[in-house]
């Protein structure tokens, strides 16, 4: 079976956030599992791309409204990926270093989307399904139903993943004119609120969409900036995949970026060791209990809170707990978080930006995790955490509440708010340092935390089970 995924991140060709995780690890366990998935990719002038081998395997040229652009298609050699890896390159468009944040992303993503259909038709290649994430690629699927251009894929069943609903891909109707021959009649799928919606479109015109956890399906219907009314009408092609992780990329006992490697019968020492390391990099006291928060600066995270929490935090705890931050987003919450950081020197650490290898470090080092997420589709990082022994502290939303038991429970390992708020978080951080102080208790959850499996395996065969039940669709089965 050959599955096609199209994306705008892959890790570790293109990471921004938990997308590039999931496209870089979902196909190779779709591979190991006998399916042949590859992944096709905007190009990007980034460091693997740089460092690798490529081929040229396809020379085209498409049109964007009256400006044509020529494309190539690269494809990595040396499968160090395990998939097969496409860049679909386009001088002066697709060739920059920066995933997101061009003005002219529209032309981006619509070119990228234009360039594989072309390439698909010319090559006569019929892939078995088009598996298309999130907006970026979300014209994909009306495109092969309703432009005369690409007939030869009309059969192919599409999918779209929507790892995050709150951006659509809004693109104004006087671009139109980029869709090429399209039949007219069919244009209201392509409109929600008065402009061409991408995700709307996928999600109208795809066979199956599927959301990254069950949780997050059922939100999407009164909570998706705008969408909700869509995905109530839509709801029977929805389907919830929760995410796994690599567990070859995320392993504490061979992770090369820790400084002590542990498993579950050696994390005290393992995560004492990475601590200390840690807490000295960053000037913070290693005896205290660490808290950690590691992602995007935004109100979806829930990191406007995080200033308010920490000034509580330390109004209460003062010199009985540390917090560090790794991320970067909103300059308003930037600016706050530096602030404090002036004002808490010993007990508060902030690294603005993004840093793989360090927030590796921090995931073996810290004892708690924070994520106060308004919205969270799946959720990676709490995942990483409970592998690496890091207790998760999360709001009951979206895939944390599918993947977070609270340890008041039975069997649970973690601990649950109700609402993204500090009164709340703070309640829950109330509980962490109280847990802290039970040694034993502590070490019994971690221990649980790390015998969990989220591994790809399992998600990755309902992945498979989908594409065999549209391949028995397509055939009238
Ligand atoms: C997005 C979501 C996150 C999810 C990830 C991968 O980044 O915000 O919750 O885990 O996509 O699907």
């Amino acid at each position: 079976m050959n599955v096609i995924h199209l994306s705008a991140e892959c890790y570790p060709v293109a990471k921004v956030g938990g997308l590039g995780d999931v496209v870089g690890a979902l196909p190779k366990y779709l591979n190991s599992l006998g399916i042949n998935a590859c992944v096709v990719l905007p190009y990007y002038d980034r460091k693997f791309v740089r460092e690798s081998n490529f081929e040229t395997v396809y020379e085209g040229c498409g049109k964007l409204g009256h400006q044509k652009f020529d494309f190539i298609i690269l494809k990595e050699i040396t499968d160090k990926l395990g998939f097969p890896l496409y860049l679909i390159k386009i001088p002066g468009l697709l060739d920059r270093q920066e995933v997101y944040s061009y003005p002219d992303e529209t032309e981006q993503f619509v070119a990228f989307q234009l360039a594989f259909l072309e390439w698909m038709v010319q090559t006569n290649n019929e892939p078995d399904v088009i598996h298309c994430h999130d907006h970026h690629t979300g014209l994909i699927p009306f495109l092969v139903s309703h432009s005369s251009l690409y007939n030869s894929l009309k059969n192919v069943p599409t999918i779209c993943t929507i790892h995050n609903g709150e951006y659509q891909g809004w693109i104004g109707w006087d671009k139109v004119s980029y869709l090429p021959e399209i039949d007219l009649s069919k244009s209201g799928l392509l409109d929600w609120g008065g402009c061409i919606n991408s995700l709307a479109t996928a999600v109208k015109c795809c066979w199956r969409f599927t959301t990254v956890s069950p949780g997050y399906l059922k939100e999407l219907s009164v909570n998706s900036n705008g969408l909700e009314l869509l995905f109530q009408m839509e709801e029977k092609k929805g389907i919830g995949i929760i995410n796994g992780i690599d567990t070859q990329v995320w392993d504490p006992k061979t992770d090369e970026r820790l400084i002590k490697n542990y498993d579950v019968k050696s994390f005290t020492a393992g995560k004492k060791e990475n601590k200390k390391h840690l807490c000295n990099q960053f000037e913070l006291n290693a005896d205290l209990p660490l808290i950690v928060f590691i992602g995007r600066l935004v109100g979806e995270k829930g990191a406007d809170l995080l200033p308010e929490i920490i000034k509580q935090t330390f109004k209460a705890y003062q010199n009985k707990v540390s917090i560090l931050i790794l991320g970067s987003g909103e300059k308003i919450i930037e600016k706050e978080l530096l602030s404090l950081k002036a004002k808490y020197k010993k007990q508060f650490a902030l690294f603005i930006g993004y840093d793989e290898d360090l927030a590796h470090r921090i995931y073996a080092g810290a004892d708690f995790i924070l994520m106060p997420s308004r919205v969270e589709p799946c959720g990676l990082n709490q995942l990483y955490s409970l592998r690496y022994g890091t207790l998760p502290i999360v709001n009951n939303t979206g895939g944390l509440g599918d993947t977070i038991i609270d340890f008041e429970e039975a069997n649970g390992y973690g601990i649950l708010f109700d609402h993204a708020a500090v009164s709340d978080a703070m309640t829950a951080v109330a509980r962490a340092i109280t847990l802290y102080n039970d040694e034993k208790k502590l070490s019994l959850i971690r221990k649980k935390m790390m015998n969990l499996n989220f591994s790809w395996d399992k998600s990755a065969k309902e992945y498979i089970q989908l594409y065999k039940s549209l391949i028995k669709e397509k055939h009238g089965l």
